[in-house]
C-alpha cells in the first residue's frame, strides 16, 4: 500500500499520534479540494467525459467498506438532491455475491480511500465484465481500483497514516458534494444552481478550525463519558444517522468501546432496552426537520439513566447542549459533526492506554475478500 507524500508530509512532527494530526489536517484539505476542483469564481471544474457519463446514468451504485461506506451514505442524498439521479449504497462485501436488480443504465461509484480494498475489487472485475461504467474516487491515484475504473478522481487527502480513517471521511464527502453540485449544473438543475458549494465548504473548513482547536473541552467530555464505560451508543435522523454510524465506528475501532450509531427513531423499537445507569448516549441534532424528534428520544434515555452528550447546530441549539458547532447546510452537516466524534474517540483511546494509530486486529487496507 503506497501512498502519495506529496501533499503534506507524512511525518508526525509534534503530534504523539498521526490519528490526531490528521484530524487537524481537515481544514486544509478542504482547501486544497477547493483548490483542485473550483476556479477563483467558486465554479467547480469536473472531467467533461466523466459528467457525460453520469449524465448518461439512470442510478448511481456506491460500493465502498467501512468508513468509506459511511462517507458513501452521506453523499448519496447530495447526488439525488442536487443532480436528481438515484442512488443505491451496499456494502463491498454483499454487493459483489447478492447483486441486487440493477437499473437499465448504472454507473458505480467506489469510494476508497487506499484504492486496494479486495471486496471492491472483486464488484469492479464483476461490474466490467457487464461493461458498465465506473468511477473510483481514492486518496491513493496510483492504486489498483484508480487504473481499472473507467474514471478516477482524487481525494487530495495526503497520506492517511493512522487506521482509523479521519481526513479521507471529510475528502470523501467534500469531493462528492463538488461532484453532485458539477453534475446538477450539466443537468441544468436548479437545486444545484443554488447550491455555492464553494462558499459552503469555505465556511465549514473555517467551522472545522474552531472545533479542532477545542480539543480541551471535547476531551474533558470524553473523560466524563467514556472513562469505564463498556459500551456507547450515538444517535440521530437523516444525515446526523450517518454520522452517527461513522462516529460509532470511530469510538469502537480505536477505543474497544461497544458502539452503536442508531437511527433515533429505531431506538424504542428494542435497543433501549440496553440504557442502563450511565450508558452514554451522544445524540446529533442538526436536522431542521427532525431536530424535536431526536431531542425527545435523548430525553427518553436520559430519563432511563443514560449519560446524554447533545451535540447541536447553533440554528437549533438549545440551553443545555453539551456542545454547540457552527451551523452549515443541512447535507454537509456530518463535515462539521464528524470532528468533535472523532475527538472524542481519540481521546478515549489515548485515555486508556492504547495505541490509537495501530489498533489490535485491524489493517489500514483490507486486500483479502
Ligand atoms: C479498512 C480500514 C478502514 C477503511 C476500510 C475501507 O477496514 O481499517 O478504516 O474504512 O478498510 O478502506 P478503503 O481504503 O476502501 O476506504
Amino acid at each position: 500500500y503506497k501512498v502519495d507524500v506529496s501533499e503534506g508530509a507524512g511525518e508526525l512532527g509534534a503530534y504523539p499520534f498521526y490519528m490526531l494530526k490528521e484530524i487537524d489536517e481537515q481544514p486544509v484539505v478542504l482547501r486544497r479540494l477547493l483548490s483542485n476542483y473550483t476556479d477563483a469564481d467558486g465554479q467547480v471544474n469536473m472531467p467533461e467525459e466523466l459528467l457525460a457519463a453520469m449524465q448518461q446514468a439512470d442510478r448511481l451504485y456506491f460500493v465502498a467498506a467501512g468508513t468509506s461506506y459511511h462517507a458513501s451514505l452521506v453523499a448519496a442524498p447530495l447526488f439525488e438532491q442536487l443532480a436528481g439521479v438515484p442512488v443505491t449504497v451496499a456494502f463491498a462485501s454483499e454487493f459483489g455475491y447478492h447483486m441486487p436488480l440493477l437499473s437499465k443504465k448504472p454507473l458505480f461509484v467506489f469510494l476508497t480511500q487506499s484504492g486496494e480494498t479486495a471486496d471492491i475489487r472483486q464488484v469492479l472485475v464483476k461490474v466490467k465484465a457487464l461493461g458498465l461504467p465506473s468511477l473510483t474516487i481514492t486518496n491513493v491515484p496510483t492504486s489498483t481500483l484508480a487504473r481499472e475504473a473507467d474514471f478516477a478522481l482524487s481525494l487530495h487527502a495526503g497520506p492517511e497514516i493512522a487506521v482509523a480513517s479521519t481526513k479521507a471521511y471529510t475528502a470523501q464527502v467534500a469531493t462528492c458534494a463538488l461532484l453532485a453540485q458539477a453534475l446538477g449544473i450539466y443537468l441544468n438543475n436548479d437545486a444545484a444552481k443554488q447550491f455555492d458549494v464553494a462558499h459552503k465548504l469555505t465556511m465549514i473548513a473555517t467551522a472545522q478550525q474552531q472545533l479542532v482547536d477545542e480539543k480541551d473541552q471535547i476531551h474533558e467530555f470524553a473523560q466524563k463519558m467514556f472513562k469505564t464505560t463498556r459500551n456507547a451508543f450515538y444517535i440521530g435522523r437523516g444525515s446526523d444517522y450517518y454520522l452517527s454510524l461513522e462516529a460509532a465506528l470511530k469510538l469502537k475501532e480505536i477505543s474497544y468501546i461497544q458502539a452503536e450509531g442508531f437511527a433515533a427513531g429505531e431506538l424504542k423499537h428494542g435497543t433501549i432496552a440496553l440504557i442502563e445507569e450511565n450508558t452514554p448516549v451522544v445524540a446529533i441534532v442538526s436536522d431542521p426537520v427532525t431536530a424535536a424528534h431526536t431531542r425527545a428520544n435523548a430525553t427518553e434515555v436520559q430519563a432511563r439513566g443514560a449519560a446524554v452528550m447533545r451535540i447541536a447546530t447553533e440554528s437549533l441549539a438549545q440551553p443545555g447542549d453539551e456542545l454547540v458547532v457552527p451551523d452549515t447546510d443541512p447535507l454537509l452537516t456530518p463535515l462539521v459533526t464528524i470532528v468533535p466524534c472523532q475527538l472524542l474517540a481519540y481521546y478515549a483511546s489515548l485515555d486508556r492506554g492504547y495505541d490509537v494509530d495501530r489498533p489490535r486486529n485491524l489493517a489500514k487496507s483490507v486486500t483479502v475478500e
